[in-house]
């Protein structure tokens, strides 16, 4: 009898909040999990804890902002594999809420570095073990707040926060996605938002300083979905944990 592979995933900023959520739902899955995390220590033990219940994870200094620290991620994944099912781009960062007219370009790159330069930087350098792998999926996490339906509709709350960089971030990363989707039609795009957008909700993490209204469990229904779709399931969506949203 042939030992079943098992399914193997990358996860960005997975020391803590959602990223870590996931690694923790994916490892009781049985997948092994390449845990991400830019400051080695504290990946190291969020490592050590999913290992002691019982998970499968390799910690993998990450800070998708440096081409050095992700050709060095990848080269660590290597010794441990020659494919990648899933990876999923869920290190973001939120920025300074600045007014519109208050931004600066400075404000603005800093942000953009992790929630639009980074998921790029990483999908590039992994791909070609993505491609070695037979359904492969990447997550991006998304955001209401990147959607121009929700941002225009006057009764979403975000509508009301005046800001450009994080949106903007992330409607950026949301048109990425649908490209490489269209273009890699034998790697899965997708984007899921941990929130619930018709109900306004998000989930609390260090992000909102735990304002939100869901758990990290609930927060990352839409990511756990998207990144355990099969072959037929599919490519270029945005999804929250209730359903498909508008873009
Ligand atoms: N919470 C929500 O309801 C919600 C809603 C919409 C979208 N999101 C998105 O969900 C994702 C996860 O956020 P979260 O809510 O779980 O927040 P969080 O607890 O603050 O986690 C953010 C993660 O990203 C990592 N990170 C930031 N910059 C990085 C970099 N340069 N390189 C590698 N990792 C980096 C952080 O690492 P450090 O610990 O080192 O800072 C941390 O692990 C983000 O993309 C966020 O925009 C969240």
């Amino acid at each position: 009898m042939t030992a079943t592979r098992k399914t193997s995933v990358l996860i960005t900023g997975g020391n803590k909040g959602l990223g870590y959520e996931t690694a923790r739902r994916l490892g009781e899955q049985g997948w092994t999990i390449f845990l991400g995390s830019r400051d080695p220590v504290r990946g190291q033990a969020a490592a050590d804890k999913l290992t002691a219940g019982g998970a499968e994870v390799v910690m993998v200094p990450l800070d998708v902002t440096s081409d050095e620290s992700v050709a060095g991620a990848v080269r660590l994944v290597r010794e441990h594999t020659d494919r990648l099912d899933v990876l999923i781009n869920n290190a973001g960062a939120p920025g300074r809420v600045v007014a519109p007219a208050e931004a600066t370009v400075e404000e603005i790159h800093s942000v953009y570095e992790t929630n639009v330069y980074g998921p790029i930087r990483v999908t590039h350098a992994v791909l070609p073990l993505l491609q070695a792998a037979d359904n492969p999926r990447v997550v991006m996490v998304g955001s209401g707040g990147g959607s121009f339906a929700v941002v225009t509709d006057p009764a979403q709350p975000v509508s009301k926060m005046h800001e450009l960089a994080y949106s903007s971030s992330k409607a950026a990363l949301h048109m990425i996605t649908l490209r490489y989707a269209q273009a890699l039609p034998a790697v899965k795009f997708n984007v899921a938002t941990p929130g619930e957008i018709a109900n306004h909700r998000f989930a609390a993490t260090d992000m909102n300083r735990h304002t939100g209204q869901l758990t990290v469990t609930e927060g990352t229904d839409s990511i756990i979905r998207l990144a355990t779709v099969d072959a037929d399931g599919p490519t270029g969506i945005f999804v929250d944990r209730l359903g498909p949203v508008a873009w």
